[in-house]
């Protein structure tokens, strides 16, 4: 060559070796390597050369020095699934995430890069009667299985599934992918619940009794019961074939329905969902009668006629209630003394309430009856005491010692229990008896029943006492009136009169209670706009006495609200903020002006709404190339996005900025509300970096407008249509007419041109990645000094 000549003998010439493969060439004066032809790192990943310096003679006078080339990879080989169409089974009702099945698929890139790294989806589902996705897919291991039990064969027993896998970790839109069908059938499932089982209590047979049974559908599970909740003994067992068994006789006194599970296990894992079981015991009639008290005493006045009612006796019977089994009758069997005559009582026969058969008592003569009542259930029977005492005719009222007690006066918040006042009435008859014990209530005066008086037996005292809390601001004072009474009723002729009743007055003085908030918790809502001391919401409190009141916040951490003092009438302090916080709880604080400590809090939420602040921005197309030179019909896809709160879907609008020269060369078109294609207005374009002015608007209240600028790379594309940089020409370069690339440098790209086909739009989003490999080689051979 010309510069050959030029060279005289101090000029060197490099010669390359080794793997270059007819694609690796190095310039042999400046020692520029490069690439005639293009490298495939699935055929050969490395590539070792080397360089070696020869003198005009040929000589070798350096070297050889080695290099390795590591070809990375780009993603230019799809997965693919190892089957074309695959076949699984699953049982209906089948526990859901329980793999049954997988596909897989592999992927030539580097197993190292994103580019193998493969993610499963299902794409179709066919057909689908249930509106909703059956099955799911691990993204990693291909595994699939049903998200729900509702699997039945009756509504459909086949569907076929349309799984995609990507590469590049499913991640980008420019991931390759490839489809495969899977075919499944649902198989019938015999694991199914049993029926309610019966089984009747304390049962003499032999023991364990198999009383049901569950089935896995394959043989080989191991079954085992779960018990739902914690029992003092839990008597069922399961076998090695799922029967189930009673391991010893129930009580239903002590439980009547038994629920568990049963689970069929592989290993450690359950195989189908648990199975309930449910065990109802049968009552039968195994428990006697009990008497509710071992003596039951009565008492009856000597006068007293035929038919009296004279007391219940009661009993139980532990059998199930309302069935026969716990059916109670009644029957005297015997009394004592039999005088005058026997049958002096009467019980009825469901009910066991006593009456007088005839009207000859007489309490010189015999002053108590002992009887004894025969109770049955039919099976079962039961003797229970009863006492009868014949008592004096009640022919004396309870006569208070004075008939006004006067006015009592207690605080407002006097305990409940504590006795304000004690009574006394005196009654003539006989002594500790239903003709003489003392009843006293409270006859007017006491509507909520804020009293109640209880009788010592002894003495007949009564003790008023607070049986609710008292409000002064309710009910200041009570005038009461208190009648005595006896249990038995008074003989014929005699009539209580107002010597069994008294009167008193209760006073409640007032004790300074806090103010009261009209409610615990006020909340407003606001725009976060609003000008600063705009009126939120007023809070009220109001003290019981009437006192004034002094309003505070509290917790007010960003100082947004302020309350006025003595109104309750809270305004905003400073410019408010959504985005920094949308729920601003203070604390509102109610004293009471002549005494602080008597103060209560209420909780204030301001809940700020969104007011559109925040302008639209790119969210993606920040980087965006076309290949040059331009075909007709390419675009770019971008998308905006912003950051106020998103109640429906926003509504950008996308246009172009206002410069003819822009206008001329490029148009934007709208996708939807958020998408829109960049597309150049015709073929004639440089190459080169463009920036393009683009305004997108929201329809906010008001509406936001972002500016910015789109760069946009015009640039020359390699056959994988990616942007491609050629090396500036050098002296010395080779100039063949073929397009040499790839010289000081090598490009990696991460993602790839779309290109589908019968379409002729390209989405690039490409990020371009330099690195100077090469640089110590040019410094190993400064060949251009010597030029
Ligand atoms: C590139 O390779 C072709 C054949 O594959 C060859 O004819 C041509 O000379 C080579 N060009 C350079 C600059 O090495
Ligand atoms: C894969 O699945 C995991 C867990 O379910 C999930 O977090 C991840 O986002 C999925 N990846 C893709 C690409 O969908
Ligand atoms: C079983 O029945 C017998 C009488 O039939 C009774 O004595 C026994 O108490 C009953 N056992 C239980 C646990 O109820
Ligand atoms: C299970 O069933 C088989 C066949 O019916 C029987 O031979 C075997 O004894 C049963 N095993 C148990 C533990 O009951
Ligand atoms: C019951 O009557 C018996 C004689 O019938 C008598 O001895 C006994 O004191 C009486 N008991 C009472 C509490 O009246
Ligand atoms: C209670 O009685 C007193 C006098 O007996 C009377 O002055 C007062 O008004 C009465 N109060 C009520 C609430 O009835
Ligand atoms: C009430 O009746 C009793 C007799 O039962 C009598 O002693 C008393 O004086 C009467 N009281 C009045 C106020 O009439």
């Amino acid at each position: 060559s010309d510069s050959h000549s030029k060279c005289h003998e101090l000029c060197f010439y490099l010669r390359l070796s080794g793997e270059k493969d007819g694609v690796i060439e190095i310039t042999s004066r400046n020692g520029y390597l490069y690439l005639n032809g293009s490298l495939d790192r699935e055929s050969k990943a490395t590539h070792r050369l080397q360089v070696e310096a020869l003198n005009e003679a040929g000589v070798k006078v350096k070297g050889p020095y080695s290099i390795t080339i590591n070809v990375q990879d780009i993603n230019d080989n799809p997965p693919k699934f190892d089957k074309s169409k695959y076949y699984g089974a699953v049982w209906e009702n089948s526990r859901s995430g329980k793999p049954f099945m997988y596909v897989s698929a592999t992927d030539h890139d580097d197993p190292t890069t994103p580019n193998a790294q493969l993610s499963y989806s299902i794409l179709h589902h066919f057909p689908n009667p249930y509106n909703r996705m059956l099955f799911q897919i691990d993204n990693i291991t291909g595994a699939i299985s049903t998200r729900s039990r509702v699997l039945n064969r009756q509504k459909q027993d086949t569907f076929l599934l349309v799984v995609t896998v990507k590469d590049l970790a499913g991640m980008s839109e420019n991931a390759l992918t490839s489809n495969t069908d899977v075919e499944i059938t649902v198989k019938v499932n015999i694991w199914k619940a049993p029926p309610k089982v019966s089984i009747k209590e304390n049962s003499t047979e032999p023991h364990p009794i198999n009383i049901t049974q569950v089935h896995w559908n394959e043989p080989g599970a191991k079954y085992e019961l779960l018990q739902k909740e914690k029992l003092p003994r839990f008597p069922f067992t399961i076998d090695q074939n799922g029967t189930i068994y009673v391991t010893e006789p129930l009580d239903r006194e002590e439980k009547e329905l038994y629920s568990f599970f049963a689970t069929a296990k592989d290993g450690g894992e359950e195989l189908g969902r648990p199975l309930p079981i449910y065990v109802q015991v049968e009552d039968i009639n195994d428990n006697p009668p009990v008497c509710q008290n071992a003596l039951t005493i009565f008492e009856v006045q000597e006068n007293e006629g035929l038919g009296s009612n004279i007391g219940t006796l009661h009993a139980t019977d532990m059998d199930k209630e309302n069935t026969i089994n716990s059916r109670l009758q009644f029957r005297i069997v015997e009394q004592n003394p039999k005088i005058p005559s026997e049958n002096l009582f009467i019980i009825q026969q469901e009910a066991g309430t006593f009456q007088l058969s005839s009207s000859s008592l007489n309490k010189r003569v015999v002053s108590n009856y002992s009887v004894m009542v025969e109770v049955t259930d039919k099976v079962f029977t039961t003797l229970c005491d009863v006492k009868i005492n014949v008592i004096d005719i009640n022919d004396q009222i309870p006569i208070f010692e004075k008939s006004d007690y006067g006015k009592c006066t207690i605080l407002e918040d006097t305990p409940v229990g504590e006795v304000i006042l004690e009574i006394q009435a005196t009654d003539a008859d006989e002594p500790f008896t239903g003709s003489s014990q003392i009843i006293y209530q409270i006859e007017e005066g006491d509507q909520n029943k804020n009293f109640i008086i209880n009788t010592d037996p002894e003495t007949n005292r009564g003790f008023v006492k607070i049986n609710k809390v008292l409000d002064f601001e309710m009910s200041s004072t009570y005038n009461l009136t208190v009648k005595a009474t006896n249990p038995e009723p008074l003989v014929h002729g005699v009539q209580y009169n107002s010597s069994s009743i008294a009167y008193f007055r209760v006073v409640v003085a007032d004790v300074n209670e806090v103010p009261v908030f009209s409610k615990n918790t006020y909340i407003a809502p606001i725009l976060e706009d609003v000008s600063v001391g705009t009126l939120v919401m007023t809070v009220m409190a109001n003290d019981p006495e009437g006192d004034p009141i002094r309003y505070t916040l509290e917790s007010n951490k960003r100082n947004w609200l302020r309350i006025d003092e003595s109104s309750g009438a809270i305004y905003t302090a400073a410019p408010l903020d959504r985005e920094v916080e949308y729920e601003y709880k203070v604390q509102v604080t109610a004293t009471e002006q002549n005494k602080t400590s008597q103060r209560s809090t209420a909780v204030f939420i301001l809940y700020i709404k969104d007011v559109n602040d925040n302008p639209p921005r790119l969210a993606k197309g920040h980087h965006l190339f076309f290949c040059h030179p331009l075909r007709g019909g390419v675009r770019a896809e971008i998308q905006a996005t912003d950051d106020d709160e998103q109640l429906y879907s926003p509504e950008f609008t996308f246009s172009l900025g206002d410069s003819e020269n822009i206008k001329s060369d490029w148009e934007i078109s709208r996708i939807d509300g958020t998408h829109a294609y960049l597309s150049p207005k015709h073929t004639n374009l440089e190459e080169k970096y463009y920036s393009i002015p683009l305004i997108i608007n929201d329809n906010g209240k008001p509406p936001l407008e972002g500016n910015l600028n789109l760069q946009v790379n015009v640039c020359r594309c390699s056959d994988e249509q990616r942007c491609f940089i050629e090396v500036e020409k050098h002296s010395g370069m080779p100039s063949t007419g073929m397009a040499v690339g790839i010289l000081l440098g090598v490009l990696i790209f991460i993602g790839r041109m779309e290109k589908k086909p019968g379409s002729e739009f390209a989405t690039a989003r490409e990020t371009l990645y330099i690195r100077s490999m090469f640089k110590p080689l040019k410094s190993l051979f400064p060949c251009n000094t010597f030029i």
